[in-house]
């Protein structure tokens, strides 16, 4: 097949001669820089991960194109240099399913039912513009009625396969849906679940993101042990991949046919041509990320709609602060407390005392040196009203999960954009798999673990 032709006449020809390119020809690269395989899997996420090597273990030839320099994606550990203490400041706990355990007892991950260490006694709701605790404020955890909504999506837990007529109820307003179901007294503990400015979101697209599973209802959680903290999947799972993985590099343009994809990867070490057969995005599936995959029309007519956030978990060390308290930003005046966006959702004591986990949230992408300064800035001003004098707070971790959940708003949702998304999956030889899918990493591998037989079929 030509496509998978490597030319022994690997000389370098300079590219685009009369307009034509040649950078999809395999004999312009040395041959070790051209790389076919049966999947080429684009982020080395929750998703991505587990996508290579249960591929691998099938006796699959994967690649794995990750933009950072390391696999994880939302899986974020911070080692103390001092004390070698783990801090996980991204993906917490897993539910207990067999799909993840029988991941970690693959990769050799320990694992228990032990609850999440706590280092709070004290919980103070904070207006973090002033530092001023919000007084007669206790916000209610009476999820019941909440849940009994919830109980109405069971599927929500694992596909939002949403085929026109939709119930109305998921593509209104959360604001309304609160009101309608009488769900007001839960709105800030919703909220603190799912940091997002909710109110306006489609309510399918928060009840999707704070769910029964969410909730813990019927599952619990297990957390895995490892001094290196949950990145201990990820070290793993990358001493099983080995050169199966090109971290630091990105998809910089791509060609997709009958035969499967054709894609030019830059990496620290130059670039690459990859030829697969199949091809596997998990990365969010916004327009720019989207790009280099050169989208047709029936393509874009579904995938432009996908809008995002912004998310920012990070570590901050103050100084001053008494030990052991959780403040939780709330607003004074607002509907239901809510603060307004972008903000920080709490400051959470970690294993090592003056050091906080934090999410700074923004209903939109945000550049990460703004989202940055901002954290700062609005971090400072609440450590120095609550202290009272003027703190130097230090950014110890600041990571981007942004684009951030990647969703249909609601003509996209009544319209059943989400099942044309679903009939998507193999057209062009491509497949998608991130968090727009469904959220949470066990979450994830479950959906991905039923992806992978339809894959591997077409191979
Ligand atoms: C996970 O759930 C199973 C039952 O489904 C239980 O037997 C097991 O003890 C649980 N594991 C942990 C670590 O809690
Ligand atoms: C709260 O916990 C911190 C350590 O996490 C401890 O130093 C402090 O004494 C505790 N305060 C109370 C009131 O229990
Ligand atoms: C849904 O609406 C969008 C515009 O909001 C349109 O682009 C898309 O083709 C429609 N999809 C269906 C299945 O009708
Ligand atoms: C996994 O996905 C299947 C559908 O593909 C679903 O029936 C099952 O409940 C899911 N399991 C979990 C734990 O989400």
């Amino acid at each position: 097949m030509h496509l998978f032709k490597v030319s022994l006449l690997g000389l370098n020809v300079v590219s685009a001669v009369n307009g034509y390119t040649t950078e999809f020809d395999a004999s312009t690269y040395a041959k070790a820089d051209v790389v076919n395989v049966d999947v080429a899997i684009i982020g080395g996420g929750a998703t991505g991960t587990y996508a290579a090597i249960t591929l691998r273990d099938l006796g699959k030839s994967v690649i794995v194109v990750e933009k950072q320099g390391e696999l994880g994606g939302h899986t974020e550990t911070y080692i103390d240099p001092a004390t070698g203490t783990a801090i996980d400041y991204g993906v917490q706990r897993y539910e207990n399913t067999s799909v993840a355990t029988k991941y970690f007892d693959r990769l050799g991950v320990t694992y228990n039912g032990s609850p999440m260490p706590s280092y709070t006694n004290a919980t103070v709701y904070t207006d973090f513009t002033t530092g001023k605790p919000l007084t007669n404020f206790t916000p209610s955890f009476n999820f019941g009625p909440y849940i009994t909504q919830l109980e109405r999506y069971p599927f929500l837990e694992w596909t939002k396969d949403l085929a026109a007529p939709v119930d109305p109820d998921l593509y209104s307003s959360f604001g309304d849906f609160l009101v309608k179901y009488s769900l007001q007294d839960v709105a800030y503990s919703i909220y603190m679940f799912s940091s997002t400015a909710m109110l306006q979101l489609p309510t399918l697209n928060v009840i999707s993101n704070v769910g029964l599973k969410e909730l813990g209802v019927h599952t619990t959680a297990i957390g895995v042990v490892s001094e290196k903290g949950n990145h201990i999947i990820y070290i793993n799972a990358l001493k099983v991949l080995q050169k199966s993985v090109l971290l630091s590099s990105t998809v910089t343009s791509a060609r997709r046919n009958s035969y499967g994809s054709q894609l030019v990867v830059s990496t620290p070490t130059g670039k690459k041509l990859i030829n697969a057969k199949q091809l596997l995005i998990t990365i969010p599936p916004t327009a720019k990320n989207l790009a280099p995959f050169v989208l047709d029309t029936k393509e874009n007519s579904i995938l432009s709609h996908f809008v995002a956030e912004g998310l920012w978990p990070g570590i901050v060390k103050i100084s001053g602060l008494p030990a052991g308290v959780t403040y939780k930003n709330a607003a004074p005046e607002t509907l239901y407390n809510l603060p307004t966006a972008p903000a920080i959702n709490s400051l959470t004591p970690t294993a090592i005392e003056g050091f906080y986990r934090f999410y700074m949230f923004n209903a939109e992408p945000m550049p990460y040196a703004q989202a940055r300064a901002k954290t700062l800035a609005s971090i400072k001003a609440f450590a120095d009203a609550v202290t009272g004098v003027s703190t130097e707070p230090e950014l110890i971790e600041f990571a981007s999960h942004t684009p951030w959940y990647s969703k249909f708003p609601s003509e996209a949702i009544k319209n059943g954009t989400w099942h044309e998304l679903y009939k998507l999956q193999g057209y062009r030889n491509t497949w998608y798999a991130g968090m727009e899918i469904v959220l949470g990493s066990v979450a994830l591998w479950n959906y991905t673990s039923t992806l992978i037989p339809e894959i591997v079929a077409k191979l």
